[in-house]
Parts: structure tokens; sequence; C-alpha cells
């Protein structure tokens, strides 16, 4: 199975860092597909946390880790988590695509200034500058990281994009901020000079592995429902998230993938604007928001939050075509009870099960949900972690045998806790 990927098939934020960590063991190579540092994946080993927005979660097994051409690279992170790794006795085997564009700040200023336009319509982005990236990248006016190593290259192509730059920000959006090319020149060229080492063809490194029957995990970014295609437009993200991303942010073809493992946390978070359906506005929604810790980890927002809602899961499971799904965060919903997971919608006077295209029409959608039986809360999950799915409460299997009789794929891997031991796997076939 040399060619795996790991996505998210909710809002993002499913811990797909801790499972992309927690398969790693087995691979060799972990390679981020989309997105950047509004990314942030959380792995926590022994106690400590390793918070990372740009370096894949595999870092920490010592595996080959890379940054493909689909991802947009903000030098200033990249650079505070490779030193912060090294402080800790890591050396992390880095390779970075030299097509992966890079984020600038005035990429980062121009997001604030959008969202500001956008009233209603704005994301509520992380304001990392993803947009603005991505959209200089399609409009062919991007800054890639073969072009920090090659100064008049770069020199020529920034004198353009900072001219621009300079025009949207003073007469579009009115800003008194004077951008300096030389500053921004020197700084790009410093940067450069400190990854050149790491700089590659990634595509060609990863179907060399594959050749050789090595394992790769495409580790996803964000999730489904907020892909620039797929989710829930404009209330998303810039990039391609789905499973689909793998291949064009890595350079691989789609026959490269013989596994997609879909990630849904046990509930649904999700931080930023637009509908939820399941949303819970009420205290078992700031006790699930306490209890699983739901505050941004790349901005420290408080998490939307609310009952499980699986007709996105479905739909992803239909998007990315999903092998094997992990649940996570199933420790978090002890000792709510009822439990609620919605099954389908009601629209306009219909019954659906798929996401609307149109945002008014999944604004009116109704869920539809099924009531189960909850579990006490004081369960020993680390034991139940040691002894295996056999040792969870019979509730719990309940909720995990509801979810896979509704979307009829496989759960193969539960996780019960933020610490890589707390992570149950299956070893079973859907019956
Ligand atoms: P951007 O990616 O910063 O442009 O933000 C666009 C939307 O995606 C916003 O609603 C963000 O809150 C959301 N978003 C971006 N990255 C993540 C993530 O890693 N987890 C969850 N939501 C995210």
């Amino acid at each position: 199975m040399p060619g795996i990927v790991i996505v998210g098939t909710q809002w993002g934020d499913e811990a797909k860092g801790k499972i992309t960590d927690f398969l790693a063991k087995d691979a060799d190579h972990i390679v981020r597909y989309n997105g950047g540092a509004n990314a942030g994946h959380t792995v926590v080993v022994n106690g400590k946390t390793y918070k990372f927005h740009l370096i894949p979660s595999g870092v920490l097994h010592g595996k080959e880790v890379y940054i493909g051409n689909g991802v947009v690279v903000d030098p200033e992170i990249l650079a505070d988590e490779l030193e912060g790794l090294k402080r800790e006795g890591f050396h992390p085997k880095l390779h970075i695509s030299d097509r992966a564009h890079v984020v600038f700040d005035f990429h980062k200023l121009e997001d604030g200034l959008q969202e500001r336009l956008k009233g209603n319509l704005r994301a509520g982005t992380t304001k990392r500058g993803i947009g603005p990236t991505y959209s200089d990248k399609t409009a062919r006016f991007g800054i890639r990281i073969a072009d920090l190593l090659d100064e008049e290259v770069l020199k020529s192509k920034l004198d353009i994009l900072i001219d621009l730059k300079q025009k949207i920000i003073s007469q579009v959006y009115e800003e008194d901020v004077k951008l300096s090319k030389e500053g921004i020149l020197r700084k790009a060229l410093q940067f450069g000079q400190y990854i050149s080492d790491y700089v590659c063809d990634v595509s060609a490194k990863i179907n060399e592995a594959l050749d050789r029957d090595e394992t790769v995990i495409f580790e996803g970014a964000q999730g489904t429902l907020l892909d620039i295609d797929h989710g829930l437009y404009p209330y998303g993200t810039s990039s391609n998230t789905i499973a689909g991303g793998a291949c064009t942010g890595v350079g691989v073809g789609p026959k490269r993938i013989d596994k997609v493992i879909g990630v849904m946390k046990a509930y649904i978070s999700r931080v930023g604007t637009g509908p939820v359906p399941t949303e819970l506005k009420n205290s078992i929604g700031e006790k699930i928001r306490e209890v699983g810790k739901e505050y941004g980890t790349t901005t420290g927002r408080p998490r939307r939050v609310g009952w499980l809602d699986l007709v996105p899961v479905k739909y992803s499971i239909r998007v990315n075509s999903i092998d094997e799904l992990v649940v996570t965060k199933l420790d978090v919903l002890s000792g709510i009870n009822p439990l609620k997971i919605c099954i389908k919608y009601e629209c306009e006077g219909r019954m659906i099960d798929t996401i609307p295209a149109n945002i008014r029409t999944y604004e009116k959608c109704e869920p539809i949900y099924e009531e189960i039986e909850g579990w006490q809360t004081n369960v020993n999950w680390k034991k139940i972690a040691e002894e295996g799915y056999d040792a969870l409460p019979e509730q719990a299997k309940e909720y995990l045998q509801r979810i896979e009789e509704h979307v009829k794929v496989p759960i193969t891997i539960v996780s019960v806790g933020p610490e890589r031991m707390e992570t149950i796997t299956l070893n079973r076939e859907l019956s």
C-alpha cells in the first residue's frame, strides 16, 4: 500500500496531525500537498505537545518529510519551525518543492484588507496570506521557491508584483503603507539561501520512492468542506484540500494513490464563518468546546462546535473516494446523554443527504437527528487504548457502529485522547 492520502472529512481540525504521526511510524515519506501556515497540526508525544503549521507531522519519527508544490510557504514560520525542531534535538530530513509558492508579508496584509471589504462574505480567514498567495499563483504573478535562488529572476518578478500590491494597498484599500522593494528582496534572498539545501523536485523524489515500493503518506491540511471547489464556497480556503489535491499538489498521477483515509471528529467543529447546520449554541456546545479544547491552533479562536453531522462525511466519502475512516476525539463526548447524530437534512420541504452548492439553500437545511444513548464520564481512556476496541463502553461501540451503518465505510482507527498512544486500531472490516 505505498501511496496513502490522509484527508479531512469535515471543516478541518479533525486531528489529522495526530493520525499522520500515528501512521508515519510505518511510512517512509510524508508529504504535505496543500494549504500553508493556516494549518495547525498538533502531535502529543509523552506529554509534550508539538504544533506544526508547515512541516509534515511525520517529522518526529525522523522520516523524510516534504513540502509539495501545492503548499504556499511562509518563510518566517518555516524557519521558526525548523529552528524549534533543531533546538529539541530533531534533525528534520526536509525537502521543499522548487515549485511551491512563497507567502510575503504583503499577502498577509492583503488577506486582512480583503476580509474587511467582503463583509458578510468573509470566510474568517487565518490572515496568513493564503488566499492572496494562491490568487497570485493562479494569475501567474506568484513567486516560487525556485525564484528565491535566482536573484535576477526574483528581482524582476518582485518589481512587478510589489508595484501591483502597492497600488492595491494605497489606491483600492486606501491604506497608508509603503512597501520597501529593497527590504522585501533582501529578506526573500536570505530565506532562499537558508533553505537552499532543502530545495528539490519533490514530484521526482516521491515518484522514485513509489517506484521503490516505499510508503508515502500524503498529508492533507484543512477539510473537505473548506476545499476551494467542493467546499462551502466562499466560506472555505483557497486550495484543493481533497484527496485529488494530493496529485496536483505533489506531482503524482491518480494511479499512485492506493488508499484514501478520511479523518472525522466524533462531533463537528468549525472555525470561521458560514452555515453549520448542527451547531450547538448551548451548554452542551460549551462543554464539548472546553473538554475538546476547541480553540484554533493557528489563531486561538474558539471553534464553533456541534453534533456529529454525517452529511458532510458522506459527501467527503464521495469526493475523496475514502476507503477507511478514522474517528477522533470520541472521549470528548463522555457524559453527554443522549447523543445526537445528523443523518440527513430537511430543506425546503425535501429530504436531502448531500451538500447543496447554493449557500442560501444550505443555510435553510434543518438537521434530522438520530438519538443514541451516551456513556458515562469516568472512563479510563488510556487503559482502554491499551486493551483495544473490545474495552470501549458498549454505547461508544454502538456510536461507531451507527456511523458505519450510515456511511458504509469501515472505521479502522479510533482516537480517544491527544497522546500518540491513545489510539485504537480496529483490524476489522465492515460486516
Ligand atoms: P484561510 O485558509 O486562512 O484563507 O481561511 C479560510 C477559511 O478556512 C477560514 O474560515 C478559516 O477559519 C478556515 N481554515 C483555514 N485553515 C484551517 C485549518 O487548518 N483548520 C480549520 N479551519 C481552517
